[in-house]
């Protein structure tokens, strides 16, 4: 099964994270130094994916600026013996191919994939991910979910356990039926559920591989009467519903939603804590504030030296 494409939806307004998001799109959120994105498209990268169908809107602009060489600047670090700074961001610009489609309203999740279905051979198998879900494990969270559907031959979504009281905020699987302690086929999808109508603990989170014939089964859902948009979760019911196989396969790895101030908070202490460089000055941070040496505890004291 080849799967060489991956579709990006990030047209949504990111209201979560108001009002920095009213000139800058959430995607370009730093990451240490680098944005959100970028992790997204090292794991595809990592996955041998290497086609980019970007769904955008009005104001993000700064995604396609961002993975576009800029002469200047290189020429400009070139002087100075500092090419080392992009090098990285350059290879992937080299590596990798990036389309970019308007989604004119944000209508629903299912709408902006439907923005790329031209773009999509019958019978061919894609990925998706959702930008806001950074997911750093061992083995790319896209590639285990490759794995999966090359193997069974079928779509399969990513999914974790979580906590009962957390589950309303999460696209929620029903399952049809277990075939190891990680992988499930899926009867359907409830989007949003109250924690007593929960079918499972297992929430969709942001990757997908899927087949064509979710577009079909969009179309055959429409608008969603209760909220007015495209759902994707509805399309995958449907095509479960359409016989299609669908399963579900718990990802290895840490997740982190920084489509909120707070999950970007913690992905940003959790990466700075890993990364060589980042991590003995977070620790040292992180263990002074918890001191009553700490500027934070003393208000009175006079401004302290950070590095
Ligand atoms: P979310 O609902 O989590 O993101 O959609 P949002 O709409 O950007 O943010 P909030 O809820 O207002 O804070 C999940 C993903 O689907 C994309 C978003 O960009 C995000 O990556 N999306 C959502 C679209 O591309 N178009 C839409 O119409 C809706």
């Amino acid at each position: 099964m080849d799967i060489s494409k991956v579709i990006i939806p990030a047209a949504g307004l990111g209201t979560r994270f108001l009002p920095y998001t009213k000139a800058i799109p959430k995607e370009m959120l730093p990451l240490l130094n680098k944005p959100a994105i970028q992790y997204i498209i090292q794991e595809a990268l990592a996955s041998q994916v290497e086609q980019f169908l970007m769904i955008t809107s009005k104001g993000k602009n700064a995604i396609a600026d961002y993975f576009d060489t800029d002469p200047s600047l290189e020429l400009f670090l070139q002087e100075r013996n500092k090419s080392g700074l992009i090098q990285d961001l350059n290879k992937i610009i080299r590596s990798a191919n990036f389309s970019y489609i308007r989604q004119p309203e944000p209508l629903g999740l299912g709408h902006a994939i439907c923005m790329a279905r031209h773009a999509i051979a019958p019978k061919e198998y894609f990925g998706v991910m959702l930008p806001d879900d950074i997911i750093i494990g061992q083995v790319p969270a896209l590639l285990q979910l490759m794995r999966i559907a090359r193997q069974e031959r079928a779509s399969v979504i990513a999914v974790q356990e979580v906590p009962e009281e957390y589950i309303s905020m999460y696209g929620v699987v029903s399952i049809k039926k277990q075939f190891t302690p990680n992988l499930f086929q899926v009867a359907s999808l409830v989007e949003k559920p109250q924690k007593k109508d929960a079918p499972s603990n297992l929430a969709i989170i942001g990757r997908y591989v899927l087949s064509q014939k979710l577009f079909k089964a969009l179309d055959e859902v429409g608008f969603n009467q209760d909220h007015g948009e495209i759902q994707l979760t509805d399309g995958i019911t449907q095509m479960s519903k359409n016989n299609e196989k669908v399963f579900a396969y718990k990802v290895q790895g840490s997740r982190f939603d920084v489509g909120t101030p707070i999950g970007w908070i913690k992905a940003l202490i959790s990466l700075a804590s890993q990364d060589p460089y980042y991590a003995p000055h977070i620790k040292e941070f992180l263990t002074d504030l918890n001191t009553t040496n700490s500027f934070v505890y003393d208000r009175t004291k006079n401004l302290t030296h950070t590095v």
